[in-house]
């Protein structure tokens, strides 16, 4: 970091002519019993219009671990930090913040109340229409082309592997315990449901943690992902031509996530149309998953994807995310994601054998 950048910036920041004089790192020299700390904080003297000034500009490292792997995750620490450490009594005050540029400048982020994405406009009609039209009718051969082509774009991402196992360890702790999984899916189903008991629920959310021990070690599987590969973010045009759209909770991962992100619709649309896989539906599906193990000839997955589509199930299961449904639909649902909890390999080929109680 050079000093005419901080100079630049903290000029913006104080609106003032600033010339740095001197820098050092903080925290670093004989830190006692505590070996260890997530900032890297730095102090900078400056003279602002001729007045001597200090100030601390600390940043995270970038080592990763801790769920501070991703620019992300750092920058919405950071964030964090400037939008509270002024609220509480006694708490050293955060004057902005900010991010370094690829070629170090330092510019403020201070005035964001909110991030938004802009992006292309994508042509297409969702998928989910097509789960809606075989509903009432019965699965075309472009439906099965289209299942094997949403198969085939997995298979051929999937093949990307990461060695930066922490990212796995994370991904499947994430399945587990962050707000938009498991553990967040379970805190927001209302208490007094006539389907399922807090109790069950935590039943279910003990296994899931058993199953995240059983998985972490699993490192060697970390690929590239979608994240949240589901009709709703898939957009066909003619034939089998798509665009995906809102990836999320990070670029490498599980690839049973993606697998069950998109199959549980297929058994969850055809539960609510005949009550169990079956017609065009278990078409879709079957040709699905066969081409995908064809292609990936990754068997091991199907000895990972149980805690995946337990996740999956409690979103298609819940009463927020899916108010109208038959009590019966979501009792066997919840059967579908205890049996799949409760047994060492997924038997693709026999899965309304799981749908019972
Ligand atoms: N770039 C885009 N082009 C066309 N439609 C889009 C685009 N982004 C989002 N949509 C539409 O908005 C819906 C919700 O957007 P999405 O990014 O998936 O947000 P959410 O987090 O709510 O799922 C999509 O299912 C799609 O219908
Ligand atoms: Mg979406």
């Amino acid at each position: 970091m050079k000093s005419d950048d901080i100079a630049d910036y903290l000029s913006q920041v104080y609106h003032k002519r600033v010339t740095v004089t001197g820098t050092g790192k903080l925290g670093e020299i004989d830190v006692g019993l505590k070996e260890f700390g997530y900032g890297k904080p730095l102090l900078i003297r400056f003279s602002a219009d001729g007045e001597d000034k200090t100030a601390v500009l600390s940043s995270m490292r970038t080592e990763g671990g801790f769920g501070h792997d991703h620019f992300s995750d750092r920058a919405q620490i950071m964030i964090w930090q400037h939008s509270t450490f002024n609220k509480l009594p006694k708490h050293v005050e955060s004057i902005d913040v900010g991010y370094f540029t690829g070629d170090g400048k330092l510019k403020s982020a201070g005035g964001a109340e909110e991030y938004f994405v802009l992006m292309e406009e994508v042509k297409g009609t969702e998928y989910f229409y097509d789960l809606e039209r075989i509903s009432e009718s019965n699965a075309t051969e472009q439906d099965v082309g289209r299942a094997q082509a949403l198969a085939d774009y997995l298979a051929v991402i999937h093949a990307n592997h990461s060695d930066d196992s922490e990212l796995y360890v994370r991904r499947i702790r994430d399945m587990v315990g962050h707000g938009e999984c498991i553990m967040g899916l379970m805190d927001s189903y209302p208490s007094n449901l006539d389907f399922i008991t807090d109790k069950e629920l935590n039943e279910i959310e003990k296994r899931c943690v058993d199953w995240r021990w059983k998985l972490k070690s699993g490192t060697d599987r970390l690929c590239m992902v979608h994240g949240d590969y589901h009709p709703w973010n898939v957009m066909f045009r003619d034939g089998t031509d798509f665009t995906v759209l809102d990836r999320s909770r990070g670029e490498w991962g599980e690839a049973a996530d993606d697998v069950s992100g998109m199959t549980i619709n297929y058994l969850f649309y055809s539960l609510i149309k005949d009550g169990k896989l079956d017609g065009g539906f278990k078409k879709v599906y079957d040709r699905f998953m066969d081409h995908y193990l064809a292609e990936t000839e990754d068997w091991d997955i199907l000895k990972v994807i149980p805690l995946f589509y337990a996740f999956r199930g409690l979103v298609v299961a819940s009463p927020v995310w899916y108010p109208n449904l038959d009590r019966e639909i979501r009792v066997k649902l919840f059967n579908f994601i205890r049996n799949i909890l409760s047994e060492e390999e997924f038997d693709y080929r026999n899965v309304n054998s799981y749908f019972s109680g």
